[in-house]
């Protein structure tokens, strides 16, 4: 599906393909668990968001050096754009780096080299996303916006990512507040796993203009109320709700229920290479599964702009 529309749901290191991650092993001397790129598509099939995490963290290490984010995020631009996004706001995990001996520098410098000429390559505008992770301590999360600090002016905004259960919104509020004082943007992950109560947590503490994946809202008619009465944007992923098995086939879907509901929904890949498809495949695949029609789809798509961080009038040429 080429309608143009923006990314905003989308993990720079969930676009891993196995091809460029044996390609990357081989050129850093990593060894990799799997006897080759079929192996390693077997190992895709996931229980749930915690047993995805584990390999998507086990795949990181072939990524070592600013050539390598660069490669990465080449490679993901090229094939966004094919696919009809205009837009991308792409989150990065530095502490999933910054753990494995590799710097906060490399991992924006990397990025910055591939996003600071993907206007001109791919034709696609874009925006960093730092995310913190959930299952980290909060101090962690601290100090990892401090190692960000030289890089703010190539940072819109944070995020909060990995495992949700356990981990609520509240446990940022520290960093949350920091980063808002630094003028940074925030959305979080809230409500994949995790109950309402966090959706309203992340918006009501961490001050979220925007939630992530946030299916879960539909269990409390409360919250959907207040979500479409402020349009809070909720950024869905279909694709990674089957894979991850929050929903159980995508024909159950919630997407049509929340639409109905006057919910501004976007659609988004999440982790395309883990998950079975980039923004179009999943456009396709709620246009073929759940019947959503032209008029549902160019919705979507222009949800898409009105929720991303683009100014109205790069908003309005973007489209
Ligand atoms: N949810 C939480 N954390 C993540 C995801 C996700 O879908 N993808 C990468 N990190
Ligand atoms: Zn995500």
């Amino acid at each position: 599906m080429s309608l143009p529309k923006a990314e905003l749901h989308l993990h720079i290191e969930g676009t891993l393909e196995p091809e460029l991650a044996f390609e990357l092993a081989a050129r850093n001397g990593v060894e990799l668990p799997y006897a080759d790129t079929d192996a390693l598509r077997k190992a895709y099939r996931f229980e749930d968001l915690q047993s995805f995490l584990n390999l998507y963290y086990e795949l990181m290490a072939v990524l070592r050096t600013e050539r390598d984010f660069e490669d990465l995020a080449n490679a993901y631009l090229a094939r966004a754009a094919a696919q009809g996004v205009r837009h991308a706001e792409i989150f990065f995990d530095p502490q999933a780096h910054i753990a494995r001996g590799v710097e906060m520098g490399t991992v924006v410098e990397g990025l910055w080299r591939a996003l600071a000429r993907s206007e001109d390559v791919h034709g696609v505008s874009t925006q960093l996303i730092m995310c913190f992770l959930r299952d980290e301590s909060a101090q962690s999360a601290l100090e990892t916006l401090e190692a960000a600090k030289p890089y703010l002016d190539r940072i819109v905004g944070v995020g909060l990512d990995s495992a949700e259960v356990g981990h609520p919104p509240v446990k940022f509020r520290e960093v949350y507040e920091a980063a808002a004082a630094l003028g940074l943007r925030r959305v979080a992950h809230a409500g994949e796993e995790g109950p309402p109560e966090y959706i309203v947590e992340a918006l009501d503490v961490l001050g979220v203009e925007r939630i992530d994946h946030g299916l879960r809202c539909m269990e409390s008619p409360e919250l959907v109320a207040r979500l479409v009465r402020d349009r809070v944007p909720l950024t869905l992923c279909p694709l990674s709700n089957v894979r991850l098995r929050t929903v159980d086939v995508l024909a159950d879907h919630p997407l049509p229920a929340m639409l109905d509901a006057g919910l501004l929904c976007t659609v988004n890949s999440d982790d395309p290479a883990y998950f079975g498809g980039y923004a179009g495949d999943n456009f396709d695949a709620v246009h073929s599964a759940l019947g959503l029609g032209e008029e549902r789809l160019r919705e979507l798509a222009r949800n898409s702009f009105l929720a991303s961080f683009l100014e109205h009038d790069e908003e309005l040429r973007a489209r």
